[in-house]
């Protein structure tokens, strides 16, 4: 469900027709909906109502200041991965006690950070992780609160490259090395023990490998009580799928449901990370088509956005719709490539689809963009980075002004050799 429609022909988010978006802030551009971002964090929070809970907000799927204010103002917390995840979340006004950092590779400066905002937990994916941790808490003089996180070895069946809970994946402590260091993590000085966390991939569409995901973490949890050793936190991370194409995946209901008995089973309070869920169908990019091309081989709609704009199409073979901005009265179609600018084949945001029969000039829409959209993209082939806007009812504001040929080369000099 988003609020992107058609009215009298012309494509809208939510009231503001895109093609004066367009007119007023140029392409390539992705524009959010402010009302569907709204709706899609309380359908998912209310999802979980009667559960102790928080959501904390995956910021890797769309880490724009303005998204993050928003949920923040709704009672979210995030999810982060970096110290700059941690800047940008803190300064879009996340309370700190609404932070969970994960991720395999934290460096002791990051670590540092996270420990001087006073961040809810860390989730820690190494043993060496640990013990650097309790070092660099040691000096600032503090206690580091801690889960590990475990990878239940549970098939996502999703994308290899997203999925994160199989033995063979880089992520995470093995069930047996966890239970072997909780007690360990326990005794050390600058460490608190909070909770478990796990996350096992991304665009599932399917509850089942949640459920056993929970159940396995369960087992360590209650496996954990039997040595003294009690855990408040259960963080079960992100990964409900959403609907691109034609998938049917759980609704937030369903998903909560899933997972409802097991933690009032356990009586903890339950942290959720959800990313593309919030994000994914509240944007879009919006492209203007530079030129047509027929080869003998196919025909070639090409536009101003590319992969350094949405790498999910090159990078996943992913599915994105492709609505035009106005709608052509006969509706004609045409089988095509959209492709961009970039000298790569693999630069393309469709491939081999049915679409309208596009003309130089015409704008589109490249939907579901809202998650691991702007986040991905890059300055390759000294693209400057595309602007975005967030649209609430009848405005629009810029939220990220589009990138100029003077940010391209920031930071960058000649050499000036010594001597
Ligand atoms: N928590 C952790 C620890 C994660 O690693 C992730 C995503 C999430 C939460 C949020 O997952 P979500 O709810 O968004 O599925 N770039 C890929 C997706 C990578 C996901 C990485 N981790 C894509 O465009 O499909």
């Amino acid at each position: 469900m988003h609020h992107f429609h058609y009215i009298d022909g012309v494509l809208h988010a939510e009231e503001v027709s895109l093609g004066r978006i367009a007119q007023e802030v140029g392409t390539p551009t992705y524009v959010y909906s402010q009302a569907t971002l709204t709706r899609h964090f309380q359908a998912f929070s209310r999802a979980f109502q009667g559960m102790d809970h928080l959501v904390c907000y995956a910021v890797k799927a769309n880490s724009n200041k303005a998204v993050m204010a928003l949920f923040a103002s709704l009672g979210g917390g995030a999810d982060i991965v970096s110290g700059g995840e941690l800047a940008r979340a803190l300064a879009a006004g996340v309370q700190p006690e609404r932070i969970v950092y994960s991720g395999v590779g934290k460096t002791e400066a990051e670590m540092e950070a996270a420990l001087k905002a006073g961040i809810l937990m860390f989730n820690l994916e190494s043993v060496d992780e640990l013990e650097v941790l309790n070092q660099v808490a040691g000096r600032l003089g503090v206690k580091a609160p801690v889960s590990f996180r475990v990878n239940p070895d549970v098939d996502a069946h999703t994308h290899p490259k997203i999925t994160t809970g199989l033995a063979k994946n880089k992520f995470g402590l093995d069930m047996e090395t966890a239970f072997r260091q909780y007690p360990i993590a326990a005794a050390l000085p600058h460490v608190e023990l909070k909770g478990v966390s796990c996350h096992i991939g991304s665009q599932l569409t399917d509850t089942r490998p949640f459920a056993d995901a929970l159940d396995r973490v369960a087992r360590l949890v209650e496996k954990l009580r039997e040595v003294g050793i009690n855990l408040s936190l259960l963080d079960l991370g992100g990964g409900l799928g959403i609907t691109y194409d034609q998938e049917s995946p759980p609704q937030p209901d369903e998903y909560a449901a899933a997972l409802k008995e097991t933690v009032s089973r356990l009586g903890m309070k339950l942290i959720l990370e959800p990313g593309r869920v919030l994000v994914g169908n509240a944007g879009i990019l919006m492209a203007r088509v530079l030129f047509t091309k027929q080869t003998p081989a196919k025909h070639f709609v090409i536009a101003d956005a590319a992969m350094n704009d949405l790498i999910r199409p090159s990078f996943y073979d992913s599915y994105h719709a492709v609505w035009p901005v106005a709608k052509a009265a006969a509706g004609e179609t045409q089988v095509a490539d959209l492709v961009g600018p970039i000298c790569e084949t693999g630069d393309f945001l469709a491939r081999d689809r049915e679409m309208p029969a596009f003309e130089r000039g015409d704008l589109l829409a490249v939907l579901s963009a809202g998650a691991y959209g702007f986040a991905m993209s890059s300055n390759y082939n000294s693209r400057p980075r595309a602007a975005e806007v967030l649209v609430n009812g009848g405005q629009y504001s810029v939220v990220r002004q589009r990138e100029t040929l003077a940010d391209l080369s920031r930071g960058e000099k000649l050499p000036s050799w010594p001597g």
